[in-house]
């Protein structure tokens, strides 16, 4: 894909590419290791608002660069011929006839390419991938367009999602009066009820972007029929609030680990492009092009410092509650409750589980000799109250 200096005044588009990328060549490679085929799926595919005469700043494209890439490493590493198919649909006619002239150029990779609405083509998408693992990109630019009830069948796919939560839009508006923006957002969340659960949420002591993900996330569990589901989120750029967040349902722990394995490389690149374009702002605002001192006094702290110590917490004390209250549990079930809390990572559990075992507070029984990291299948059994 294109360096963070080409998307300048759009940091967030890269912050979102680059996920896109990483995971994508982590979860094609980890299924592509074990099946021979793989499809992508992208339901609002664009291109949109790009500046590359070849579309390389366009996530269809960096899909398509992507793929062909986990493909090669697979033919040298495993000497393997897979199969790689892709969806790609975007309402709008402009946009769709510069899609289908870049796709019509591809020929090594299978491509179908639609123009219609993307509720309206979930039945024609569920027939393409079939019995593939799919993984399915919804980038929409609003909150309408992907109501969960509409698109249940291609959530319940036996493949993953990734949802561009546009949160900065959904606050805005949520509260809106006027009828006709009210009604968008039962379609939105899968149904009614959500108002209710926002606000239980908030009475729990979730702050109201939390309480809005919160709900999100569980009716996009419950609907899509994922066992997990988390999110990340993208971070305006000069300011310290949310633009978007991603929203990711997977039916594997595996998948989970992944996910936070990518955010933890696009927390850092976060931090960074947030870094120049604050620095080149300031300059194009002041003219003064020399900036002396460290980077927290020009700055501030990193936003995302305080953010993982909050997730920190919250993770260690839900660890405790769970073990103290199941008495035994497996591992990959621990994966898959702690690593549901943004920015907390496996290594945070490994070692969270070293101090607790150190501490006499658990038992691993399992774990022979010198093994201090459990294993999938391993028990964890709580000894103290
Ligand atoms: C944010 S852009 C997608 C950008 C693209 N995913 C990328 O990262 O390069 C959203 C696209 O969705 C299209 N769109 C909007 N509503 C749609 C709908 N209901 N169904 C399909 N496409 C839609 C728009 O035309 C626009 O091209």
């Amino acid at each position: 894909m294109k360096p963070p200096e080409f998307y300048r005044g759009r940091e967030q588009t890269y912050l979102k590419h680059f996920f896109l990328e990483k995971y994508l060549e982590r979860v094609a490679w980890n299924i592509l290791s074990r099946r021979d085929e793989f499809v992508y799926v992208d339901g609002f595919s664009g291109p949109w608002k790009s500046e590359d005469d070849a579309l390389e700043d366009t996530s269809f494209m960096i899909a398509l660069n992507q793929l062909r890439k986990v493909r090669q490493g697979l033919k040298e590493r495993q000497g393997r011929n897979i199969r790689l198919r892709c969806f790609f649909n975007d309402n709008n006619e402009q946009a769709y006839r510069e899609l289908e002239k870049a796709v019509s150029a591809v020929d090594d990779i299978e491509i179908k390419a639609l123009c219609r609405d993307f509720e309206d083509v979930v039945p024609e998408i569920v027939e393409y991938v079939g019995r593939s693992f799919s993984l399915t990109f919804i980038d929409p630019t609003g909150w309408t367009g992907f109501g969960l009830q509409k698109i249940a069948s291609l959530l319940a796919l036996p493949g993953e999602v990734i949802i561009n939560f546009m949160f900065d839009y959904v606050n805005r508006f949520l509260d809106d009066p006027r009828p006709e923006i009210a009604a968008t957002f039962d379609p939105f969340f899968g149904g009614p009820g959500w108002h209710l659960e926002v606000g239980r949420h908030t009475q729990m002591g979730y702050s109201r972007e939390d309480a809005i993900l919160n709900v999100y996330r569980d009716r996009l569990r419950e609907i899509g029929k994922f066992p997990h589901s988390t999110s990340t989120r993208i971070l305006k750029p000069l300011t310290e609030r949310s633009y978007f967040h991603l929203v990711y349902g997977t039916r594997h722990w595996k998948g989970l680990v992944e996910f936070r394995n990518v955010e933890k490389k696009a927390i850092d690149e976060q931090e960074h492009v947030r870094d120049v374009a604050k620095i080149t702002h300031r300059v194009d605002r002041t003219g003064q092009t020399e900036l002396f001192g460290k980077r927290d006094e020009i700055l501030g702290p990193r936003s995302s410092d305080e953010e993982r110590n909050r997730e920190l917490s919250a993770a260690h004390a839900k660890l405790q509650e769970i073990l103290s209250t199941h008495g035994s549990c497996k591992y990959e079930t621990l994966i898959g409750e702690i690593l549901k809390n943004p920015l907390v990572w496996k290594s945070d559990l490994d070692s969270w589980l070293t101090n607790l075992r150190k501490a006499g507070k658990i038992e691993i029984p399992a774990l022979i000799g010198r093994q201090r990291t459990p294993k999938p299948g391993y028990s964890i059994i709580w000894k103290a109250n």
